[in-house]
C-alpha cells in the first residue's frame, strides 16, 4: 500500500469511526461535457457532489440547478478556501488539470483527474508528489481501465488462455458528431496541449501499457486534414514493447462516427472489441475443437450493453479513498500515458523511431 493509499485508509477509517454513515463529498471543477459522467459516477456510487465549480457563469448556473448543488464558485482557490469537501474531480481543461489538483493537495483533497493528467512531465511529476506528500490518492480518469470489455480481457490474459501476445490494435475516432469545428477546451494548444494524438492518443497509451506492460519504442505519423490549425486531427503510432510484441495505435478526429476498439492477438487466441456496430461486443477466438479450419476457430462473444465505464471509474476511485482497493490508475499510469504521447509527437516530427526515455519533458509548443 502506497503512504497516499494508507493515509487515504486512515481517513476512510477516521470518517468511519466519527460517523458511520458518512456520505463522501464530491466537487466538480469544470462543469462541460465529461464532468456530467462524473457527476452521474457519484450518484450512483452514493457519494454528495456539495460544490461546482466554473469561470463560465451561464453554464455554472444550469448544472447547479439540474443537479440542485448550492455551493457554487468561479474560482477553484475559492472552493477549497471554503473546505467541506473530501473528494474533487477535475473536469476542466488540460492546462487546469495542474494548479487544481495542486490546491486540491494543499487542502488534503483527494483528486481524481481528468485525462491527460498534465501538459508537460515536470507538471505531472509535481502532482503526484503534492498528492503523495499531502497523502491524498491522485487517480487519473483513464476510465476505460474501468470497461467491462477491458477488465474480462484482463482476466482471459492473466489465465494465459491467449499464449504470448504477439500484436494489439488499440483504436479511437471520432468526428466531433459532424461538428464544422472543435470544441474551444480542445482546439488549441495552449488549453488542450494537442490534437487527437494526445486527446484520444493518451487514453490508448494507457490501455496498451494495462494490458501489453512497458512500451520502449514508439514510431508516430500525424496528419491535419479536415480541421484547420495548429493541432493533427489524424494519428497512427507503431508500438515496440518490452516483451518484444508490437503494437498500432490509431486515432482521428476524422473518422465519420464513433468506435473504441482493441484488438489483442497472442499465440493461441484472438480478443476483438469493437463498439462500432452500436452494440460493444468482446470476441475471444480460440482452437480448442479439433477439426477447426482456416477461417472456422471456436468463438465466444459477450457483450455489454449498459456497460459504464465512467460511472465504475468513479465507484472505483471512491474505493481508493477508502482504502478498499489500490489506486486504479494512479498519477504515475497517466504520467507514462503522456511520455509516450510525447515521445509519439518527437517521432512524428523527426520521421523517426523514438525511443520512449527521449521522449522530451514537453509537448510540442
Ligand atoms: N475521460 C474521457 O473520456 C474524457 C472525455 C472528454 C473530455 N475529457 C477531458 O476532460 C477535460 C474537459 O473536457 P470536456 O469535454 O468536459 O470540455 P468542455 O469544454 O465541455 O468543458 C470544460 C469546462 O471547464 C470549464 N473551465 C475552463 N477553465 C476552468 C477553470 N479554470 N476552472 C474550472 N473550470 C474551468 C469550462 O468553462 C467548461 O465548462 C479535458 O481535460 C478533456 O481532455 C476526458
Amino acid at each position: 500500500m502506497s503512504d497516499a493509499q494508507r493515509s487515504a485508509a486512515a481517513t476512510a477509517a477516521a470518517l468511519a469511526h466519527e460517523a458511520p454513515e458518512t456520505v463522501l463529498r464530491a466537487a466538480i471543477i469544470g462543469v462541460g461535457g465529461i464532468s456530467q459522467a462524473h457527476h452521474a459516477g457519484y450518484l450512483a456510487a452514493g457519494a454528495d457532489v456539495v460544490a461546482l465549480v466554473d469561470p463560465h457563469p451561464r453554464g455554472l448556473a444550469a448544472r447547479a440547478q439540474a443537479w440542485g448543488v448550492e455551493r457554487t464558485y468561479s474560482d477553484f482557490r475559492a472552493l477549497f478556501a471554503d473546505g467541506d469537501v473530501d473528494l474533487v474531480s477535475i473536469c476542466a481543461p488540460t492546462s487546469v488539470h495542474a494548479p487544481a489538483t495542486l490546491a486540491a493537495a494543499a487542502a488534503g483533497v483527494h483528486v481524481l483527474c481528468e485525462k491527460p493528467l498534465a501538459l508537460d512531465l515536470d507538471q505531472g511529476r509535481t502532482m503526484i508528489d503534492a498528492c503523495r506528500a499531502a497523502g491524498v490518492v491522485l487517480m487519473v480518469n483513464h476510465q476505460l481501465r474501468s470497461h467491462g470489455a477491458v477488465a474480462l480481457a484482463q482476466r482471459i490474459l492473466e489465465r494465459g488462455d491467449l499464449g504470448d501476445v504477439t500484436h494489439v490494435r488499440l483504436r479511437q475516432a471520432h468526428d466531433w458528431a459532424g461538428a464544422a469545428e472543435v470544441r474551444p477546451s480542445f482546439a488549441t494548444r495552449a488549453s488542450s496541449g494537442g490534437g487527437t494524438l494526445l486527446d484520444n492518443g493518451c487514453h490508448l497509451m494507457d490501455l496498451a501499457r494495462y494490458i501489453g506492460g512497458d512500451v520502449d519504442e514508439v514510431y508516430a505519423r500525424t496528419a491535419t486534414r479536415k480541421f484547420a490549425g495548429e493541432l493533427e486531427d489524424t494519428a497512427h503510432v507503431s508500438l515496440r514493447f518490452v516483451s518484444g510484441a508490437i503494437g498500432t495505435v490509431e486515432v482521428a478526429w476524422t473518422a465519420t462516427g464513433w468506435e473504441e476498439g482493441f484488438w489483442i492477438y497472442g499465440t493461441q487466441g484472438a480478443l476483438e472489441y469493437t463498439n462500432r456496430s452500436g452494440t460493444p461486443v468482446l470476441r475471444h477466438a480460440f482452437r480448442a475443437s479439433p477439426g477447426t479450419t482456416w477461417g472456422d476457430t471456436d468463438v465466444s462473444e459477450h457483450r455489454f450493453a449498459g456497460d459504464a465505464p465512467h460511472a465504475r471509474h468513479v465507484r472505483a476511485f471512491l474505493s481508493a479513498v477508502a482504502g478498499e482497493r489500490s489506486v486504479l490508475c494512479s498519477g504515475e499510469d497517466g504520467l507514462e500515458a503522456v511520455r509516450l504521447i510525447m515521445a509519439a509527437y518527437e517521432s512524428a516530427e523527426r520521421n523517426a523511431p523514438v525511443a520512449v526515455h527521449e521522449a522530451p519533458t514537453t509537448l510540442p509548443v
